[in-house]
């Protein structure tokens, strides 16, 4: 094989807000990027996945002043919150961006300074609407046809001020013209039409600094002391200042939440980077919102709502239940653009179908290979219709889970692996290996070491397929089944082998326990 200079596959999430805890909303999001990297790394592909946090802006000091701390100290204890986080849900992020870090400040004034220099940067006096929530001015055209402000404005004030203003307006035509010749550049491609809208109407130039009196918290103007820049430039920035070490600029994939797709990710970003001559990232994957009772899963809602029925959150839930049950949960249950329910009796649906379907299967494999072939793997001896039927079911459910998580259609490519696993359960209850222990007939022999043999290849396959939604469980069922602790999960793993033939195995265990609280406690009702 030739090695090209390939460059790297360059994935990133969306960087957290440091002004609360981690939620559900920001646990998925590094879920799914990171089932999408590893995914590629299962491909060979070499990839760097960048996450981290967004450190500046009046929500962070206003949450920082009510803490009682300075915000470096609010954001250093946010950043221990969502990194721990990353680390329990096994993302395997290769860096950590926080934007107080002087590599990351440093590459944002030297665009600030490149833009004031071609003019792309003007003074301006400006009068106008602010939402003192939302960090950005308002317009007339944005108010309720009654006249007041929508709600997600918070309090709107009017003020006057000397800012710097980034042209947008200049770089919209090429904008529109770029989206209608790159379809495929925002997922899902509907997304991408309502941008097209959007850009018929004029948009106004951007308000990129404020003024220190009233935010003090932020990266200072590199050629105006007096002001700090606006927060959504500083932050979007991140992704190409933290890839210049790595040099994999541009990213493959920005994942973001639909919330911040327009104006920032689609409109703001590239306009930004096409002014500074820099490549447009390939692809932004904007994914939709889990709701709780069918509203946005969020800070505000899960701290201010005292009177909302004490419930677990699904970070407690995924403490509870492991890591591998809440990737599976999420990666099962939302089709990736749209939005989603969370419910905590889906969670326990979720837990089940992997305890009943696979933990069982693997515990009953293990068992019996102990029981009849001394703990150890049989060669298979004789292939019948049942074992060609079974590879077959593994060939189209390989074709299509692979295919389909190309897509990002994660939820459908679990459900085609799931016939698999089905298929599995299938085949052992048809080849009942308990019956054929007890026959006489040497061929019944043949069929039973063939049968073990086959649960558990079909079962290191699964393991294998499912590794990058579930990592820890992969890896699990592979040791169980005899296969060194870091056994490659690579796409060549991924037909069917002996490679199992002779390996030991270990005892049954519990891959999916449910936690004891949910089994003792009487339900409450
Ligand atoms: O927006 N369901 O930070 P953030 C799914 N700092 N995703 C959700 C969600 C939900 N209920 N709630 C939030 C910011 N998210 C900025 C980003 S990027 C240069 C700067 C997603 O902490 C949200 O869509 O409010 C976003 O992608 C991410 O979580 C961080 O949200
Ligand atoms: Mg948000």
């Amino acid at each position: 094989m030739r090695i090209v200079d390939m460059k790297e596959f360059y994935i990133t999430t969306a960087i957290d807000y440091a002004n609360g805890a981690p939620h559900l909303g920001h646990a998925y999001e590094k879920v799914l990027a990171d089932t999408i990297v590893r995914f590629k790394r299962m491909e060979g592909i070499s990839s760097h996945f960048l996450t981290g946090l967004d450190e500046h802006g009046q929500k962070v000091q206003q949450n920082a002043q009510k803490m009682g701390v300075s915000p470096q100290e609010c954001c250093d204890q946010v950043a221990e919150l969502f990194q721990g986080l990353c680390k329990e849900l096994n993302i395997s992020n290769d860096d950590y961006i926080r934007t107080t870090q002087p590599r990351h400040i440093k590459i944002v004034q030297e665009l600030l300074q490149k833009l004031y220099d071609s003019g792309d940067i003007y003074k301006a006096d400006y009068n106008g609407y602010y939402s003192v929530r939302q960090e950005q001015f308002v317009q007339d055209k944005d108010r309720n046809p009654d006249g007041t402000w929508p709600e997600l404005f918070g309090e709107v004030i009017e003020i006057t001020e000397s800012n710097y203003f980034f042209r947008l307006a200049k770089h919209q035509d090429w904008l529109r013209q770029y989206l209608e010749e790159h379809p495929g550049f925002i997922y899902p491609e509907h997304r991408q039409k309502n941008v097209i809208e959007f850009l018929k109407e004029p948009i106004s130039d951007l308000c990129i600094s404020r003024p220190k009196e009233r935010l003090s918290w932020g990266i200072e103007l590199p050629f105006d002391t007096n002001f700090v820049t606006y927060v959504w430039f500083d932050a979007l920035t991140n992704y190409y200042s933290a890839s210049l070490e790595k040099g994999c600029w541009p990213a493959d994939i920005h994942v973001i939440g639909k919330d911040i797709l327009v104006p920032p990710h689609a409109v703001y970003w590239p306009i930004m980077l096409h002014a500074c001559g820099l490549e447009l990232p390939k692809m932004i994957l904007a994914h939709g919102w889990w709701l709780s009772r069918g509203a946005k899963v969020s800070k505000t809602k899960t701290a201010a709502d005292d009177n909302a029925p004490k419930e677990k959150t699904a970070i407690e839930l995924m403490r509870e239940y492991g890591v591998d049950v809440f990737r599976y949960y999420v990666m099962r249950n939302m089709s990736v653009g749209e939005d989603s329910d969370y419910a905590e009796e889906l969670f326990m649906i979720s837990q089940r179908q992997l305890a009943n379907d696979l933990g069982n299967m693997v515990n009953r494999t293990l068992n019996m290979i102990t029981k009849y072939c001394g703990g150890v793997v049989p060669s298979v001896v004789v292939e019948e219709e049942l074992e060609s039927k079974l590879k077959e079911t593994w060939e189209h459910a390989k074709t299509q889970y692979f295919g389909l998580a190309k897509t990002f259609q994660f939820n459908m490519a679990l459900q085609e692996l799931w016939v698999f696993v089905a298929g599995l359960n299938r085949y052992i209850n048809d080849r009942a290996p308990w019956k054929l222990a007890k026959s006489e007939d040497v061929k019944d022999r043949a069929r039973l070491e063939t049968s073990l043999a086959f649960s558990a290849e079909g079962l290191r396959l699964a393991a294998v397929a499912l590794a990058p939604v579930m990592p820890t469980i992969a890896e699990k069922i592979q040791t169980l089944f005899g296969l060194p602790v870091a056994a490659n999960v690579f796409a060549g793993n991924l037909d069917w082998s002996a490679v199992l033939a002779g390996k030991s195995v270990a005892a049954g265990a519990k891959l999916f326990p449910r936690p004891e609280t949910v089994d003792s406690v009487p339900q409450k009702k």
